[in-house]
């Protein structure tokens, strides 16, 4: 197989096919990922999300229009109030432009932002410039050893990483970011759902259970309703001492 300017172009008995990026991997996940090193899918997934993402913020900022939706205004409301205050090292997996991040930094002391996206992340720059920023992987990032975080937030983050591909991966996450907390330490995991989409709403539910499952505590749980009847489910989960 051969690429020559954007299209893939398998050799085949003296016919070439002009295939496209896009039906290549189609093609290959019809194949099924069975076969492929857990390293390879991770790697796979993370590379499609990430042309995603940036496709999505490249086209123009704010691509989710956090600036003029009451709903998010909401969200993040709700959110900062389930964060609180006084943490000395916090931990944002998922950042985006950083519209959440500037009201996360005023309640820490130390914080560092992830995302898979360089676009998103370039602007979320401007939005914490204090804040440490790391382009990454969620589902192979691994905090510098002996490093801990008193909060992580995790919001409108963990269902780009649940995919049938990494299932695996993606259910040893759980206990991998709760051994990232300090005895005591908070996350906050928050998830939208539409309007009457009761299955989105027990996925997102299903997030916090797989935390309890790696020993953490569900400490609050609110459903925040915008008048147009979309949900935001916020978790508050805490690491015992
Ligand atoms: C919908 S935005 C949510 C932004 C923000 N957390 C909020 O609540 O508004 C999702 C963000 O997660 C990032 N993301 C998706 N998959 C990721 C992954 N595997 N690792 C790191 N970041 C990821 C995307 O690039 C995007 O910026």
């Amino acid at each position: 197989m051969s690429f020559v300017g954007g299209s893939y172009i398998p050799a085949t008995k003296g016919k070439r096919i002009n295939m496209s990026r896009k039906a290549v991997m189609r093609r290959l996940e019809g194949l099924g990922f069975s076969w492929l090193p857990p390293k390879l899918k991770i790697a796979w997934q993370a590379l499609k999300t990430k042309r995603k993402m940036d496709r999505q913020f490249g086209r123009h900022p704010d691509p989710f229009n956090y600036e003029g939706s009451q709903y998010e205004r909401m969200r993040f409301e709700v959110m900062e109030e389930a964060v609180g205050g006084g943490f000395q090292k916090a931990l944002e997996a998922g950042c985006a432009e950083g519209h959440f991040t500037q009201r996360l930094a005023r309640h820490v002391q130390e914080l560092t932002c992830l995302d898979i996206s360089e676009i998103a992340l370039e602007r979320a720059k401007k939005c914490a410039p204090n804040a440490h920023f790391i382009l990454a992987d969620l589902l192979s990032w691994q905090p510098p050893p002996k490093e801990r975080y008193d909060l992580i937030v995790l919001a409108d983050v963990l269902y780009y990483l649940d995919r049938p591909i990494v299932a695996a991966e993606f259910n040893l996450l759980f206990g991998r970011i709760a051994s990232w907390l300090n005895a005591g330490g908070r996350i906050v995991l928050a998830g939208g759902v539409g309007i009457d989409d009761e299955p989105t709403l027990n996925n997102r539910k299903s997030f916090s259970e797989r935390f309890q499952k790696a020993g953490l505590e569900l400490v609050s749980e609110k459903i925040a309703v915008k008048e147009s009847g979309v949900r935001c489910l916020v978790s508050v989960i805490e690491k015992p001492f």
